[in-house]
């Protein structure tokens, strides 16, 4: 299979990252932060290093606001729902996921929040002025993706977080498409949290996420129970990071994760970038090379920045029947549908059919572009 649905989920990962999961959780796969005897200790220490790491990483100042999740939707729910009370106004984008679209929506429906959507240019970017117009004196949240999933487009977030900065509004960065693929960091963007998976450009596994809160970021727990320190009270207690990590850890997960980072580290996301970009203008360059195809966003990808993401319909095809031929015929796996962006796609106008999207990662090599690309000509040839 060439797998080119990367923007979903890495694949595959790193050999060391399933090899640490397997051989570290057969020898210590206990409960973290719960028990006193040694391996408990070592594995709460695991935790707490992995909370160092990823701090450092995303240049977030304090590690023990590091916080566990399942996944970006996790911690994108946890920000969301903790963060907002009733009357606010949030401000986000038409490039959002169902992640953030769906809990502001239920917050929306109930009468609790009012939200403004601020749409994006034909290349897909935001335009931060447009978020600076929308500010009202019951704004309480700005919430932006770091990069579209449908289009690729990186937005201008540190300008976005200035214009937060000077209003002293809360800034929610979606980063699950860039962590690990960009540098993103809380520091320059002026975030008060940041989301992001651990199973996409970090390459760890699946089930895990982070959600990152500056040291000013005020938030309420949304789910509760037990943290292993003061059980005595019934009380959620309010330190960081158990006022909202309940339940036990994620650990073998946790562990995958951390040694994922280490990959990418000693990597060197520099490099990373480098050859995503190659990638990203080798696949972008022979499909528009291709009649008979459509494609979104930025038509120019060497001055407007960008990931290696490409959303194409073929003309007078069905985007699931581009999807089954590269899959059943080509053996090529890539995610056709609305990506669960559908205002991305109700904008581009593509809602009524969706599209396909190539996203190649870190193991895609340039003859797994150019075999997409062959592909896509051969289908567009046989639909004309
Ligand atoms: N958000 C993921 C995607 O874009 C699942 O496919």
């Amino acid at each position: 299979m060439i797998y080119l649905d990367n923007a979903a989920t890495t694949w595959p990962k790193p050999k060391s990252v399933l090899d640490t999961m397997i051989s570290l959780y057969a020898e210590t796969g206990v409960s973290p932060g719960r028990g006193s005897y040694d391996a408990a200790l070592e594995a709460e220490a695991h935790i707490t290093k992995t909370r160092e790491d990823l701090a450092a990483f995303f240049h977030a100042s304090d590690p023990q606001r590091v916080i566990f999740t399942a996944s970006a939707t996790d911690g994108l729910n946890m920000a969301i729902l903790g963060m907002l009370s009733p009357g606010d106004h949030v401000i986000t984008t038409r490039l959002e996921h169902n992640s953030v679209l769906r809990p502001l929506f239920y917050l929306q429906e109930e009468g609790i929040i009012t939200t403004t959507i601020i749409p994006f240019d034909g290349d897909g970017y935001v335009d931060p002025q447009a978020i600076r117009e929308a500010i009202r004196p019951e704004t309480k949240l700005v919430e932006v993706t770091h990069a579209s999933n449908v289009l690729g487009t990186i937005q201008p977030v540190e300008e976005i977080g200035r214009i937060c900065a000077e209003f002293d509004l809360e800034y929610l960065v979606d980063a699950s498409q860039s962590a690990g693929r960009i540098p993103v960091s809380m520091e320059a963007m002026g975030a008060s949290a940041i989301a992001f998976p651990g199973h996409k450009s970090i390459y760890g596994p699946t089930g895990t996420g982070c959600l990152v809160l500056s040291p000013s970021c005020e938030i309420r727990p949304t789910r509760f129970g037990g943290t292993g320190t003061a059980s005595e009270s019934l009380r959620q207690p309010q330190d960081f990071p158990h006022c909202l990590e309940a339940g036990t850890h994620n650990y073998m997960g946790i562990l995958g994760l951390s040694c994922a980072l280490k990959y990418l580290q000693e990597k060197g996301l520099e490099k990373i970038r480098g050859e995503e970009e190659a990638l990203m203008h080798r696949l972008h360059d022979g499909l528009a090379g291709i009649r008979g195809l459509e494609m979104y966003g930025a038509v120019d990808r060497r001055t407007r920045p960008h990931l290696a993401v490409e959303t194409v319909n073929v003309k007078g095809a069905d985007p699931d029947d581009v999807g089954a031929i590269l899959d059943g015929d080509f053996e090529i796996a890539v995610r056709v549908g609305l990506h669960c962006a559908p205002l991305v796609h109700e904008s581009i106008g593509t809602a009524g059919r969706g599209a396909v999207r190539f996203s190649p990662g870190m193991f895609t090599t340039p003859e797994d572009i150019d075999l997409a690309v062959e592909a896509m000509g051969r289908i567009c040839a046989s639909y004309k």
